[in-house]
This record gives structure tokens, sequence and C-alpha cells, in this order.
């Protein structure tokens, strides 16, 4: 009773904690929710299980912990989306562990009647396991992506349709005739599944890829749930699962793409190209110094700063906050404009934007801010590329045509900053570059803004 009770308080928290991290002004709010509720969760766990687990369970606590702690202080700002693709897998690889000792010992879980292994619990191994498999392989291939160790490969989408049937298939054997090769079997071609999903996703829709295996881990949390009968585990895997699954759908709407098409779509495999220059060298663009910048914003009545991931790599946003505030002092209406998948990973922008203080009220979200681009005088791009790129909205033979983008180019005057004429992370040149309206600022986006401040 006291531990049902415990449970519930814990999902509770569970849940406002998601309520809170859904706005940046609640987030921290959320954050101790979260904690909150993992510490009652804990406490019901031992009480449910009894002192005599506490031990070795103290150790797992403590080894984990400790890992996760080293981990979280040392991982920079722009390896975060790394990082949580590589916690996710390890959701996958728990809900795989669980499977198998409840196919091994079923006797231990009390899965098992009188005709053998309940019907129900053989379809929660099998679901939890190829779900916890794919989390597992699909994640580690996200984060060798994500850190650019692995640029992926082509799979055709005929195999990953037979495979997926053909699991679905081997789940369905296994239900029936409980043999114990079958569940092996199915969870080993799961993880490969996992992989080639994976391997030919890239460019522009990794976003979506990455909030798709938070929402597979939290059902395989689920399914740990099911098995291991703990009421706390299925509420907070549901939790997660239907919150990812959410979330990929707003990102898929955002980049006006839909969900099957990003998962069985090869097209964009490779499309990744951090550090290639595509830029045509017959075109001209126009460079401008930090003083030519700090006159045209000094002149302007209203700007609109556009971050993207350039922005997180040089660390630019305190340095922006400082020259947001001049020049608001100066008169000049600023405002911050966040595309959904600026950066790399949901919420990027809000995170480093907050970090440095930028009141919540000047950042505005795509729907928000998009037509008053044409009314402002000037667009400060700071390291984002891919969101601005006109391509999106008419290059049909582009990999991110159809994407919703900040309509930049209608300002007066466009400043871009960024090291090169080099493209963005889905490897497709910025024609906005070399329109009448744009002005290049290269170099360091942080050096950049900090010398267009002591030019103010
Ligand atoms: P990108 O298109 O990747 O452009 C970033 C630009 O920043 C690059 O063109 C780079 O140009 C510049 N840059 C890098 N370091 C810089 C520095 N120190 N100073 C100044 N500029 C610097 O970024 P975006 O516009 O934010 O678009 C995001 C892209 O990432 C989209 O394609 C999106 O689909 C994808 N993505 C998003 C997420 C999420 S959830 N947000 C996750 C994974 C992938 P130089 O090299 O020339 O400097």
């Amino acid at each position: 009773m006291v531990v049902d009770v415990l449970y519930l308080i814990a999902a509770v928290c569970f849940i406002f904690a998601l309520k809170g991290l859904s706005s940046p002004q609640f987030a921290s709010r959320g954050n101790y929710c979260g904690i909150v509720g993992i510490v009652l969760a804990c406490v019901a766990t031992y009480i449910s299980v009894g002192v005599s687990c506490a031990f070795y369970t103290l150790i797992a606590i403590a080894i984990g912990g400790g890992i996760g702690s080293c981990i979280a202080t040392r991982v920079s700002m722009t390896d975060l989306p790394q990082m949580v693709a590589g916690f996710h897998s390890l959701v996958g690889l728990a809900a795989v562990l669980v499977a198998f000792s409840a196919c091994f010992a079923p006797e231990l879980f009390e899965i098992i009647g009188i005709n053998g292994v309940y019907k129900s619990s053989l379809i929660e191994m099998g679901l939890g396991s190829a779900i916890g498999a794919v989390t597992f392989s699909g994640s580690v291939i996200a984060f060798l992506k994500l850190d650019g160790r692995y640029k992926g490969s082509d799979v055709p989408v005929f195999v990953n349709t037979f495979l997926l049937s053909f699991v679905i298939c081997l789940l369905i054997y296994f239900v029936t005739t409980e043999i114990v090769s079958v569940f092996i079997l199915l969870t080993f071609l799961s993880f490969v599944l996992g992989a080639i999903l994976i391997a030919p996703i890239g460019g522009a829709d990794m976003p979506v890829i990455v909030s798709m295996l938070n929402s597979y881990s939290g059902w395989a949390t689920s399914g740990i749930g099911f098995t291991l009968h703990n009421d706390l585990l299925i509420i907070t895997g549901a939790i997660v699962g239907s919150s990812g699954a959410i979330l990929s759908y707003i990102m898929c709407k955002g980049m006006n793409r839909s969900l099957l098409d990003v998962i069985f779509c090869s097209g964009q495999a490779n499309s990744s190209n951090k550090n290639g220059d595509s830029s045509d060298v017959s075109k001209t663009c126009k460079n401008g110094s930090a003083e030519d910048a700090a006159f045209i914003l000094k002149n302007a009545s209203s700007v609109i700063v556009v971050p993207g991931y350039g922005m997180a790599t040089s660390q630019a946003q305190h340095a922006l906050k400082e020259m947001g505030d001049i020049l608001q002092k100066e008169g000049v209406k600023v405002r911050y404009a966040i595309h959904p998948v600026a950066g790399r990973m949901p919420g990027h922008m809000n995170v480093l934007l907050a970090e440095a203080s930028v009141s919540y009220e000047d950042v505005c979200e795509l729907d928000e801010i998009n037509r008053d681009f044409a009314s402002c005088d000037v667009a400060y791009v700071v390291g984002a590329n891919d969101v601005t790129n006109p391509a999106a909205k008419h290059d049909t033979s582009s990999s991110i045509y159809g994407m919703p983008i900040l309509e930049v180019g209608k300002a007066k005057t466009v400043l871009f900053l960024k090291r090169s004429m080099g493209v963005g992370y889905a490897g497709v040149d910025n024609e906005l570059f070399y329109a009448q309206n744009t002005m290049m600022l290269l170099g360091d986006a942080k050096k950049t803004t900090e010398d267009i401040i002591k030019a103010l």
C-alpha cells in the first residue's frame, strides 16, 4: 500500500517535471520535481524488495551515478545530443537484459502458470526485447553519427521493410511457440534492424531521430515495467514514450515531413557535410567588417537575431546578450527568432539564450516572428545556415526541401556571421550569402560579436 502510494506520488512528480521542462522559465522547477520523483521511486523500491538487496543496489547506484555525473559534468554543450543518444542506448540494453532474464528464469518473475509462461508475458518479453534492441543499436548509430565518427550508409528501403516484417513474424511465432532460440533470433535481428534503420538517416532528419529514439526508450521502459510488475516503470515509460512520439510528430510537422518518410527515406544519407564548402566561386558576396555591422545595427530600429549551431560552437550567447542590451538602450527593438530544429537538439538555442539571461519575452518561435522579417531592418544570423536556407522553399531536389525556414532574406539587411562560405549540417549551399541585401561577417561568431560591441 505504502509502496503504491509512493509510486503514485513519484509518477505525479514526473508529470510535473515534464510540464516544467516544457518552458525555460519553469525548467529548473521541473528538474527538482523529477529529482523528488526519482528519490521517492528509489525509497519505494527499497521498501518493496526489502533491505537485504540494499547493499548491492547501493553499489550499483553509486557506480552508475558516478559514471553519469562524470559524463554529465564533462560533456560540452555542443556534445549534448550525442550524450542523450548514448544514454538512450542504455535504456534499450536494460530492456533487452530484463527480457532475457524473464525468458530464462520466468519463475523468478512469477510469470509462469500450469500451461507454461503466460501469453501476455511472452508478448511483453518479445516486444520489450525487440524495442529495446532497436533502441540500443539505433542509439549507438545515432551517437556515432552525431559525434561525426560515422557518416552513414545507404540501405534500400525494401531491406528495412523486409527485416521489420520478418521481426514481426518472429515475434508472433515466439509468442505462440515459446521457443527460446526464436526469442534469441528475434532479439539479434532487432539489433540489426535498429542499426540499418538509423544508418541511412542524416542531415536535417537527425533531430527527429533523436526524439524518436527517446520515445522508443520510453516504450522499452514500459515493457520492463510489465515484466517486473512495476507500475511506476509502466507509467514513466508511457510518459517518455508518448512525449517523445509527440515531439517527433511536432518536429516532422515543423520540417514538413511525415514520420514514415523520415524513417524509411534513405535519400538523406551522408548529406551531413560538416566541413564541406559547396560555395560556387563564380558567385560573389559582400564581405563586411565589425565596424560596418555596428554602423548598420546602430541605425536600425528593429533587429532580429537568428541563432544557430554556430552560436553554440562559438559560445556567442553572452556576447549576443551584451550586444542586444546595448542596442536596446539605444532604442532598437531586439528580438531572437528560434527555429524548432536550430542547433543540434530540441530547445538547443532556448537553453543557450536562457543561460545568457536573455529575456523570455524577447525570444520568439518561428510562427510568431516569421512575418516580421519583412518589416525589420536587420536580421543578425549567428552561425545559422540550414534554418534560413531558401532552397527549402523552392528547390525540390534539395534534402531540406519542405522544411519551414526563418525568412531572414526579407529583412532590409542580413548580417551573416560564420567562419567561411561553407555549408551547414544538411550540406546544402545557401543562396542568401550572395544576395544583394546580405553582408557576410566571416570569422568566429563570438569574436565578431565582441568586435561589434567594441565598435558600438
Ligand atoms: P547549420 O545549418 O549546421 O549551420 C551552422 C553554421 O554555423 C555553419 O554553416 C557554420 O559555418 C557556422 N559555424 C560553425 N561554427 C561557427 C563559429 N565558431 N562561428 C561562426 N559560425 C560558425 O545550423 P542550423 O542553421 O542551426 O541548422 C541546424 C541543422 O542541424 C539543421 O539541418 C537540422 O535539421 C540539423 N539538426 C538539428 C538538430 C536539432 S534537434 N536541433 C539535431 C541534429 C541535426 P562555418 O563552418 O562556415 O563557420
